[in-house]
């Protein structure tokens, strides 16, 4: 329940005002100057004061700055009698969050109220997911609270200080790199490189020369002798990104080298030896791989020792206000922009897409969403307006028994309606705006549909 002060030298006022707002579902404390105001606003966790302007002593704007000085984002509206705008706009410059005239309609207080009680309740929770970041919702750059992320922190921990061979797996931009990182900064080898190879963008013969250096001549166009990965990574972490792509004849001589940590550069016949710790990743399922002959068993089984199996962002809407909070806040700051919070409708949006690109796409879209956001608060507007996927939506048909195709399509029809007014928190104009039709249309068919 949230919190009002009602501050006003009339005591009748405050009767009224209390009796009004408690029966509105708040929480009402009262004072009758504004000396008393500030006792409370000391120690007290408000969410709004709604103080009067006029008041002996020490006045409503006064009483505002000096709010302002202790609680800077707690919201105050002025309550104002006819005659003292001027009063009014000074104070809207101290920040008061709004003013209402007096003798006001008890629908017009609701409203500015629930207005500025709901803006501060976003910012405040806010607030605390940013500060949950800093806790255990957090492994270096590594967000998530959500079931299967803690368990991800728990092996960086466990394997962390080992020199065992890790294999993460998991849809594109779901944070396999981020991890091979996190687990070399967070052991002994910190120090030495972190190298990255991917195996996909090369050729058999360059990805082999690529991690094992060749010597002077070794082919047409060598011409002096090159370091590998695997040198270059002595000490240090290897990271083999997109393993299953190998070419087979190298996984051949990839294992070897595993085995014995040492290879010969190609075109040379020098043994050089290394201390490489590997974390290998895929976005394919290896084990499929292994019994479609195209990846071999052995270096299947060399290389999992430990898997991390990354989880994709549908699988942890949980983590979502937390990934929202921590892109916002990081966003902001490059761009030198100040605090940002996200209206619920647009924390609805990113909580119902299906994000195919993970979190690299989340952060895209949220960085984006900032840069383009013209106030504080990002709003559905601000998002990719691809963010919902009608296609993905789940209809209920029973493939086998289609027999009449208008009553299909007509559910087709009622569910896409739904689920656009859902993900619009019923405001029609939008749904009409995210099915792509006029709002007259929607109506129509809302009535047609027998949707309320
Ligand atoms: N849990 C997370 N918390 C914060 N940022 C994350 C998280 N997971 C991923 N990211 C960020 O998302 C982006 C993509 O992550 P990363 O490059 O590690 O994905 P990937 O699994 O290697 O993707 P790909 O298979 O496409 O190479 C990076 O900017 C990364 O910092
Ligand atoms: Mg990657």
């Amino acid at each position: 329940m949230e919190t009002v002060l009602i501050v006003d030298d009339e005591k009748n006022y405050l009767v009224v005002l209390g009796a009004f707002l408690s029966g509105e579902g708040y929480e009402t404390l009262t004072a009758d100057s504004a000396q008393h105001a500030l006792e409370i606003v000391e120690t007290t966790d408000l969410d709004l004061v709604l103080t009067d302007m006029k008041m002996p002593t020490m006045d409503g704007i006064e009483l505002l700055k000096r709010i302002k000085q202790k609680v800077p984002d707690l919201p105050v509206v002025m309550m104002t009698a006819y005659g003292t705008v001027e009063k009014a706009v000074e104070a809207m410059q101290l920040g008061a969050f709004n003013f209402i005239l007096k003798p006001f309609q008890n629908e017009t207080l609701k409203q500015v109220i629930h207005k500025a009680v709901s803006t501060y309740g976003i910012l405040k929770e806010n607030r605390r997911l940013v500060q949950a970041l800093e806790s255990r919702y957090r492994f270096d750059n590594i967000i998530g609270k959500s079931k299967p992320m803690q368990a991800i922190f728990d092996i960086i921990l466990k394997v962390a200080h080992t020199k065992t061979t890790i294999l993460t797996t998991g849809e594109s931009g779901t944070g396999k790199e981020l991890i091979a990182k996190a687990i070399h900064f967070n052991s002994p080898r910190r120090n030495k490189p972190f190298v990255a190879i991917s195996c996909a963008a090369l050729t058999e013969t360059l990805l082999e020369s690529e991690l094992f250096g060749h010597e002077k001549g070794a082919f047409t166009g060598a011409t002096a002798m090159k370091k590998g990965r695997f040198e270059r990574a002595d000490g240090g972490t290897l990271f083999l990104d997109e393993i299953g792509e190998i070419p087979v004849s190298l996984q051949v001589k990839l294992l070897r080298v595993l085995e014995e940590m040492s290879f010969e550069r190609v075109g040379g016949t020098r043994t050089i030896a290394v201390d490489v710790r590997l974390i290998a990743a895929t976005n394919k399922d290896l084990k499929a791989e292994v019994q479609q002959h195209r990846f071999r068993k052995d270096l299947y089984f060399r290389l999992n020792v430990v898997h991390i199996k990354l989880p994709t962002l549908r699988e942890r809407p949980e983590d979502i206000p937390l990934l929202a909070a921590y892109f916002g806040t990081r966003f902001a700051q490059e761009s030198n922009k100040g605090e940002i919070t996200f209206s619920p409708e647009a924390m609805r949006f990113l909580c119902n897409h299906r994000w195919p690109g993970n979190v690299r796409e989340f952060e895209n879209a949220i960085e984006r969403a900032v840069l383009f956001s013209n106030g504080q608060e990002i709003t559905p507007d601000d998002l990719p307006k691809d963010l919902v996927s009608f296609t993905d939506l789940e209809i209920p048909i029973d493939w086998q028994k289609l027999s009449n195709l208008p009553e299909t399509l007509d559910a087709i029809e009622k569910k896409l309606i739904q689920n656009a007014l859902s993900l619009s928190n019923n405001v029609q104009s939008r749904a009409a705006n995210l099915l792509g039709i006029p709002r007259a249309n929607l109506q129509y068919r809302l009535k047609k549909y027998n949707i309320v």
